[in-house]
């Protein structure tokens, strides 16, 4: 049995990782409190006592307004940790899954990201990103990097309580209206579908960029209007624009990845956003076969 090692464990895909790799595989499960990635000593620490043969890297400074006024700390975490974990794996030769986003690319293609697009971020937290992808594509060599999008799961991180579906179905309790932006376009992804994805990518050893969301594309404001309706919320929900919002960040109007390299490689089994947003409700309720 292979012996994995999962950085970022307590983490909303962490826990999905847990959930659906730890039947199959012996895990090692770490989180900032035990490692701080940012620190080498710590990092070359954790290889030595757990010997991995696969780590799958999923901590990161995930707090896109925080990283825009505390960018040294975004290239700590999202960077120099990445380079940090890669080069340990290099050294042990084990393979290593990392992380990476969809805010690596600027939005202006209007139509869905394929891998060997060029990336521009518009936003600290997307450059720190890249610049993470880049360390671990040049310290080692047995890699999947994989790009994702709008996760979501039934285990919000340790630490903060909600993600965006239980955001909206708690202000529609609160509130008689709703404005959602519809002018960012997206594929919302379920971090049990993505951790799936994962244990079918580690089972080849196709090393490489891979994007991995769901299928198709909506506005944040399409999918709270799918939540309403899957959980029969009634409160009324309207369009509204990122200008009219006011985000402090600048973020790509539209960030569709296409998973062209899982397809291309037989390797797809991401289901459309709708489908998995049902599924997202069944796991709620305990009720999701996995
Ligand atoms: N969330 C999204 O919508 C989204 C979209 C695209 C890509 N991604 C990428 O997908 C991955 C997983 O995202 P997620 O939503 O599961 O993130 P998350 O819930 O924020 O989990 C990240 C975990 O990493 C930990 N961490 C932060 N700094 C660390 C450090 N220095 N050393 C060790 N651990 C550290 C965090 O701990 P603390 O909470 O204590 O900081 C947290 O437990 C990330 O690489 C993220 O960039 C996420």
């Amino acid at each position: 049995m292979q012996n994995i090692l999962l950085i970022g464990s307590n983490g909303q895909l962490g826990q999905d990782l847990i959930r659906i790799l730890s039947r199959d595989f012996d895990m090692t499960k770490t989180d900032v409190d035990q490692c701080d990635i940012t620190r080498p000593s710590q990092v070359a620490e954790l290889f030595e006592s757990h010997r991995p043969d696969l780590v799958i890297n999923t901590a990161a400074w995930t707090d896109v307004p925080g990283c825009e006024t505390n960018d040294r700390k975004a290239f700590e975490v999202n960077a120099l940790g990445a380079k940090h974990v890669a080069q340990n794996c290099e050294r042990s030769s084990c393979k290593l899954v990392h992380i990476s986003t969809d805010y690596v690319f600027d939005g202006k293609k209007n139509n869905p990201y394929i891998e060997s697009d060029l990336p521009a971020p518009l936003n600290v937290y997307g450059v720190s990103k890249l610049a993470g992808e880049h360390y671990v594509s040049a310290y080692g060599r047995k890699n999947f990097i994989i790009r994702t999008s709008g996760l979501y799961g039934i285990h919000p991180a340790v630490g903060k309580n909600s993600n965006f579906v239980e955001t909206m179905l708690n202000l529609a309790k609160e509130k008689d209206t709703i404005k959602v932006v519809d002018d960012e376009v997206l594929t919302p992804t379920f971090t049990i579908h993505l951790a799936q994805q994962i244990k079918k990518l580690i089972s080849s050893d196709y090393y490489g960029l891979y994007h991995a969301t769901s299928d198709g594309e909506c506005s944040w404001y399409e999918f709270t209007k799918k939540i309403f309706e899957i959980a029969q919320v009634k409160t009324k929900l309207e369009k509204t624009s990122v200008k009219e919002f006011g985000s402090s960040v600048r973020r790509p109007a539209y960030s569709v990845l296409r998973n062209y390299n899982l397809k291309e490689r037989g390797l797809d089994i991401m289901k459309p956003w709708e489908e998995a947003l049902a599924d997202y409700f069944l796991d709620k309720e305990n009720k999701l076969k996995i």
